[in-house]
């Protein structure tokens, strides 16, 4: 026997694909449905279309200089259920940024898009306070202060985002600013994993920080105070009173000095920068020394084969982004700890509006920022 399907009726049509308008725009619906002289018909609604693209964000559009970055009005993001909407207060803008941005080494681009980047809005550092959350949402609550990092989704060159609970997030302490804790998952989970996970650094080591004035580096100088290591910093004349604010032991200015040539000195070289070798670092690294980089290049590949194999001092590794969200959070638990304790300060260099991001670029590029770079979506 052939069943005849039940004829929907014609308000019923209406509900199903009103709702269905109102699920796509994640907000009031664009199109509505108007009955023209009896006849159902969809209506643009130009007020409600106005309403949906209510964020102000940076769409990057291509790889190459800052002028890529365009700002545009964007949807604003809707939590899922298990998401916080953040207001950001603060993003940062970070070294690692501004080589994405010139897709080279070509490689990036394998996770960012090939021929232009797949995700529209970059930025991965925020601070800010939570508008709303996803209905099973059991950690925060909406009013929360937060920071953290949203490495694989970014879009923090924004005035919101929206984060998963379980992701890199925690609430912001009391002793720490929005601006301090945009860059701190930047400068302090990189030196985190470098100093600890890497160089096993120890309490009474001598541990020498390459680039201790920037993200990496005055993060890295306060650690390494924290775990009761005997800390010299490398950076040039005019930023040797941070250095030494930051609590270093020992500040050489690498314009008027070479650190390579104290020899068996320092149980860790960290170069932040990658400006000298291991094989440089090499005779100024003690029996079972080891020399840790951020900055991976042919010749730091090389050294981690070699001394994989043969010798007692090591060349290391680790691309941070790339450690699992159980670590990164175990590592951001740590790096809570040292803020609370008032250990920890983040450093700001310059702070831009959300308008003036290839300007922020621009700066990064030269090279010589002094700790952190953040970006301002509220003056
Ligand atoms: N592998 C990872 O997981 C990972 C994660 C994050 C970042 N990174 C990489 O780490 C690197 C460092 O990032 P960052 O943000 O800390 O760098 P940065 O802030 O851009 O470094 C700038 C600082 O480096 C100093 N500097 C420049 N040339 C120097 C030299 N020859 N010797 C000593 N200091 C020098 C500058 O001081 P002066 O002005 O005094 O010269 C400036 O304060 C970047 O290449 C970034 O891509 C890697």
């Amino acid at each position: 026997m052939i069943r005849r399907a039940k004829p929907y009726s014609k308000r019923l049509i209406q509900i199903k694909l009103s709702c269905f308008l109102v699920r796509i725009c994640n907000s009031e619906p664009i199109l509505e449905i108007a009955n023209l002289r009896g006849v159902p018909c969809l209506h643009f609604c130009p007020s409600n279309h106005q309403k949906l693209r209510n964020m102000k964000a940076i769409i990057t559009t291509a790889y190459g200089s800052p002028e890529v970055f365009k700002v545009d009005n964007v949807a604003k993001p809707l939590p899922k259920p298990n998401e916080i909407l953040i207001k950001i207060h603060a993003s940062s803008v970070t070294k690692a940024d501004t080589m994405m941005r010139t897709g080279k080494p070509y490689i990036g681009r394998l996770m960012l898009g090939l021929r232009k980047p797949k995700n529209p809005i970059w930025g991965t550092g925020f601070a800010g306070v939570i508008e709303s959350v996803g209905t099973e949402v059991t950690q925060f609550k909406t009013g929360d202060n937060v920071f953290g990092e949203n490495i694989e989704t970014m879009g923090t060159y924004a005035e919101y985002v929206t984060v998963s609970e379980d992701g890199i997030v925690t609430h912001l302490p009391e002793n720490m600013s929005y601006d301090e804790a945009a860059g701190m998952c930047d400068g302090g989970i990189t030196s985190l994993n470098f100093l600890l996970n890497l160089g096993k650094m120890k309490p009474g080591q001598k541990v020498l920080i390459n680039g201790a004035s920037g993200s990496l580096g005055t993060a890295a100088v306060q650690i390494a105070k924290h775990f009761g290591a005997i800390v010299t910093g490398v950076c040039s004349s005019k930023n040797s009173e941070l250095a030494w604010e930051l609590g270093c032991d020992e500040v050489i200015d690498y314009t008027k000095y070479d650190f390579t040539t104290n020899k068996n000195s320092y149980d860790l070289i960290y170069d932040t920068v990658g400006v000298r070798s291991f094989r440089e670092c090499c005779g100024a690294l003690t029996e079972n020394g080891k020399y840790i980089s951020p900055v991976l290049g042919m010749p730091l590949l090389g050294a981690m084969m070699m001394t994989s194999i043969f010798g007692k001092k090591k060349a290391k590794f680790s691309a941070t982004g790339t450690l699992s969200t159980k670590e990164t959070k175990r590592l951001l638990g740590i790096l809570l700890e040292i803020i609370e304790a008032g250990n920890l300060k983040g450093v700001i260099d310059r702070s831009y509006p959300l308008e003036q991001i290839a300007e922020a670029h621009l700066y990064i590029d030269k090279g010589h920022k002094k700790g952190n770079v953040v970006l301002k979506a509220i003056a």
